[in-house]
């Protein structure tokens, strides 16, 4: 027998990212946890199957956060004020030395799995931290969410404080460990990820080995990238050999070349990066509301989309405040806004089809055919209700998604299905 399911409301989601495609007051149906089809008009054969009715509210596609730390949500809207290296120093590394104690990583990974399961996403690619039991920990959370996540235990063997640095092969070994304990939890939903913090973070030594790893065990991979300028002129230092900053991953066969990568922010990447970039099928996470909270800069991302890179938004909470793509999808239309106006005239700013498409079609991409309500993608599938935004204007279903782009939060989401299981 065939489990089917079906939806009924205003279903809007795209293509391509030129495109909304609406059918209003329609019904999406989903079976085996693909999408089937969407109908005007139910068709026949489906007559007998109950209809969960969502009267006027939206349905979309379940968003993609292609970029967020989970131990950073701890203090998120906080310690805004400083620069991503100083920032790091003084916010980042002390909150997530504390995930050495598997209590405190419970308790904090707990609210974190329980806000992110009521937001709009239902894809992810999560950061943990260095420490591997917690980071199962925040795996074993993001499982019972019913969301689908990539985690990543992080690498870091350098340039952090004593509470925040493994040894070179205590840092490989331990993620070899992670990778054994991972298979054994035999998790549905939750996948590994490698994750070498960043290049300041990560010696050769350690790269040579993580690509071991990668190659063992055949993970993606997600790291940061050409994020700030005191960043990238470190990097310069650290790895005199690198042409450019991908080019540091590069050499170690971790840029996309024989793994599915994404690397977040992307703000300076140099002509020679965003070729190397294309060549190799490296996503970009743009994460906005980070770029301007740490004052990192404002990416090419209209370019990047012109030029068919793989482009998903992050979040990257704590340097953004917020797990709510929503807030992301406004911050990077108000990004290029700026971009268009101060910095770069060839490129226009962004429309919210681009935004919508990148928070879901875009980003959902990196986990397959996910984000879409084609034929055959994964039923991830969320229900909005915007009455608590209601005008007494009349408002077409596009007006209606633009204003959540502005104005939605968790309030909005009234249920959300993933993979086609109803988890709220
Ligand atoms: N680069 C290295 N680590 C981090 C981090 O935690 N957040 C951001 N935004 N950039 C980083
Ligand atoms: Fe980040």
């Amino acid at each position: 027998m065939d489990d089917i399911k079906i939806l009924k409301g205003n279903i809007i989601y795209t293509k391509t990212k030129d495109e909304f495609e609406i059918c209003e007051h329609g019904y999406l149906v989903c079976k085996d946890g693909k999408v089937e089809g969407i109908y005007q008009t139910l068709p026949f054969r489906l007559g007998g199957e109950p209809i969960e009715d969502h009267g006027d509210c939206l349905i979309i596609p379940g968003m993609t956060d292609l970029h967020i730390h989970a131990p950073q949500y701890t203090f998120r809207g906080t310690g805004m004020d400083l620069e991503l290296l100083e920032w790091l120093e003084t916010n980042t590394f002390p909150e997530e030395a504390k995930y050495k104690d598997v209590l405190y990583a419970n308790e904090a990974y707990a609210k974190f799995a329980k806000n992110l399961k009521h937001s709009s996403t239902t894809r992810a690619c999560v950061f943990g931290t260095i420490h591997r039991r917690s980071t199962l920990v925040l795996m074993d959370h993001l499982e019972r969410s019913g969301l689908v996540t990539m985690v990543g235990k992080v690498n870091m063997d350098r340039n952090s404080p004593d509470e925040l640095r493994e040894g070179t092969q205590e840092s490989a070994e331990e993620t070899v460990e992670w990778m054994k304990d991972v298979q054994h939890k035999k998790y549905k939903n939750t996948l590994p990820i490698l994750t070498p913090r960043f290049i300041p973070s990560c010696t050769d030594e350690l790269l040579d080995m993580l690509k071991m790893v990668q190659m063992r065990y055949q993970i993606p991979v997600q790291s940061h990238l050409s994020e700030n300028l005191s960043e990238i002129e470190w990097v310069k230092e650290l790895c005199p050999y690198a042409e450019f900053y991908g080019d540091a991953y590069d050499h170690f066969g971790l840029f996309g070349a024989d793994a599915p990568t994404v690397m977040a922010h992307c703000v300076y990447s140099t002509e020679e990066e965003i070729q190397r970039m294309k060549e190799n099928g490296v996503y970009v996470a743009h994460c906005p509301e980070s770029n301007e909270n740490l004052s990192s800069g404002i990416a090419p991302i209209k370019r990047y989309l012109e030029e068919g890179l793989s482009v998903g938004l992050g979040s990257d909470v704590a340097g953004g405040s917020t797990e709510n793509l929503f807030r992301a999808m406004a911050h990077a239309i108000q990004m290029s806004k700026m971009r268009w106006r101060l910095v770069d005239q060839k490129y226009p700013a962004l429309k919210s089809e681009e935004a919508f498409y990148m928070a879901t079609k875009g980003g959902g991409s990196f986990f397959g055919k996910v984000g879409s309500f084609e034929e055959g993608y994964e039923f991830d599938a969320v229900v909005l209700d915007d009455s608590r935004l209601e005008s007494s204007r009349q408002m077409s279903v596009k007006d209606r998604l633009e204003r959540m782009i502005y104005l939605a939060d968790e309030r909005e989401v009234k249920a959300k299905y993933v993979r086609g299981n109803k988890i709220i």
